[in-house]
């Protein structure tokens, strides 16, 4: 989400005549997006702006924003930390960028504009893709109002808004104008979109509406909250052609108690249902969640039900974070914090797991003949293209520069952990059987 932000600001800047450039020391204009989900990512936000203001030292003209969620959570206070900042945004005003600048540079005071709106204003600009580009994220929806008891969130970006489906249609259709072959649909809780419109639209029929209407290939979308994963959506995944065969469905905890304190309102058992039922629906479909460990009061028994749910499920792969205490969020308040040295150990143990489970899921690949969305050029040689399963994997293959963009058809010839490694079958994906 953050970095479709920064493609919007980016966007929206560019009718200000502003470009982007790769090297920081040729900026007027410097823009910080924030991330303040974890501890962690406040810390880097105040590692980079100590390293911005030397770059401001020698150059005073300069002009540095600060936005995104930490910028909604400080505030005035940003200025008050970082005696260079120009100005700060909050998570609502990046459609108010050009004025804002306009601001500084008119007066050169320190301005602050964080104000929360009633509807969609600040998405939805429209992003051209870059130059090349194959895939491409599409706001549906902004907010949440599910107050999770770990999560900043619906502090930071507001009550859930979902966005008209005949706007995003007709982004999507321009994207594919542009040669998007894959959108993203982009929102905190997908699986609520709709909620906040009058028409009864909801994500399954908005994903019927953009397979037939769009001209795009394929359609993924993040992020799902297990209890809103409806019946009919997951039979999209068996019906809708273009819908991928991947599903990010955050877990967070595997212990029926530690769900209830975090405020997920589903029991391990309710969640292990909605994996059966999707893999019924679809049984090539990749499965990936996210994970917290070291939640305040997690029993070392409570941890180990985690693990337990893993070793049912077996994801494809997950992300799994310590536990981060947020100011102003419920847990905050909860007894029986978990020291880092515990959390950490929980985590690593985890993730051994997890890169055990994620191996045997690619391994199990081996043999098999997928159809891959082409990207571009592989990282790892020269001669490789890289690109997508529709269960979200990545596989490197030799092929010519001409294929990004095509769908294509590849022999999977060896699992890694990180990726899959294959032989392109035909070069045009019409031609295929
Ligand atoms: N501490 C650790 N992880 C968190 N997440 C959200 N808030 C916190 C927190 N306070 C994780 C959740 C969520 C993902 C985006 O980040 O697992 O699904
Ligand atoms: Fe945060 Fe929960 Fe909303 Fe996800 S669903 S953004 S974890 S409050």
């Amino acid at each position: 989400m953050n970095v479709h932000d920064s493609e919007q600001m980016a966007a929206i800047l560019a009718g200000s005549g502003y470009k982007l450039t790769e090297n920081i020391r040729f900026a007027d204009l410097i823009l910080v997006n924030t991330c303040s989900i974890r501890d962690k990512a406040a810390q880097k936000v105040y590692s980079a702006l100590g390293r911005l203001v030397k770059i401001k030292e020698k150059s005073p003209e300069l002009i540095i924003g600060v936005g995104g969620c930490l910028a909604q959570h400080l505030g005035t206070k940003f200025h008050k930390k970082f005696i260079h900042l120009d100005f700060v945004f909050g998570t609502h005003n990046i459609h108010r960028l050009p004025q804002l600048i306009a601001a500084v540079k008119e007066k050169r005071e320190k301005i602050t504009e964080i104000d929360f709106y009633k509807s969609i204003n600040s998405i939805g600009v429209f992003t051209p893709p870059q130059n090349g580009a194959v895939s491409a994220f599409v706001t549906i929806m902004q907010g949440c109002n599910n107050f999770c008891a770990y999560c900043v969130v619906p502090f930071l970006r507001g009550p859930e808004m979902s966005r008209p489906p005949d706007d995003i249609l007709e982004e999507i259709k321009k994207l594919a104008d542009y040669g998007i072959k894959e959108v993203i649909l982009l929102g905190q809780n997908v699986n609520s979109y709709g909620k906040t419109l009058e028409n009864g639209m909801n994500i399954a029929a908005l994903i019927k509406k953009i397979g037939k209407n769009s001209g795009i290939e394929r359609i993924r979308f993040t992020t799902s909250h297990p209890r809103d994963l409806s019946d009919e959506l997951i039979r999209c995944f068996a019906e809708e052609e273009k819908l991928c065969d991947h599903i990010h469905l955050p877990v967070q905890s595997g212990s029926n108690r530690i769900l209830a304190l975090m405020n997920r309102s589903y029991t391990a058992e309710e969640y292990m249902k909605k994996v059966d039922h999707l893999r019924k629906s679809n049984p090539r479909i990749s499965i990936t969640s996210d994970i917290i460990v070291g939640f305040p009061g997690e029993t070392q028994i409570e941890y180990q039900e985690t693990i337990d749910m893993m070793e049912k499920i077996r994801f494809d792969s997950t992300f799994s974070f310590k536990y981060s205490e947020r100011k102003g969020t419920g847990a905050q308040k909860l007894e029986g914090k978990i020291e880092d040295c515990e959390k950490l150990k929980r985590l690593k143990q985890l993730q051994l797991l997890q890169d055990q489970h994620t191996l045997e899921k690619n391994i199990a690949l081996e043999d098999t003949r997928q159809k891959i969305l082409i990207e571009g050029r592989s990282k790892n040689s020269e001669n490789d293209l890289m690109g997508r399963t529709s269960s979200w994997k990545i596989v490197n293959f030799n092929g010519e520069s001409e294929l990004i963009g095509k769908l294509v058809d590849v022999k999977i010839s060896k699992a890694y952990l990180h990726s899959l490694r294959g032989k392109m079958i035909n070069k045009e994906a019409d031609s295929v059987d």
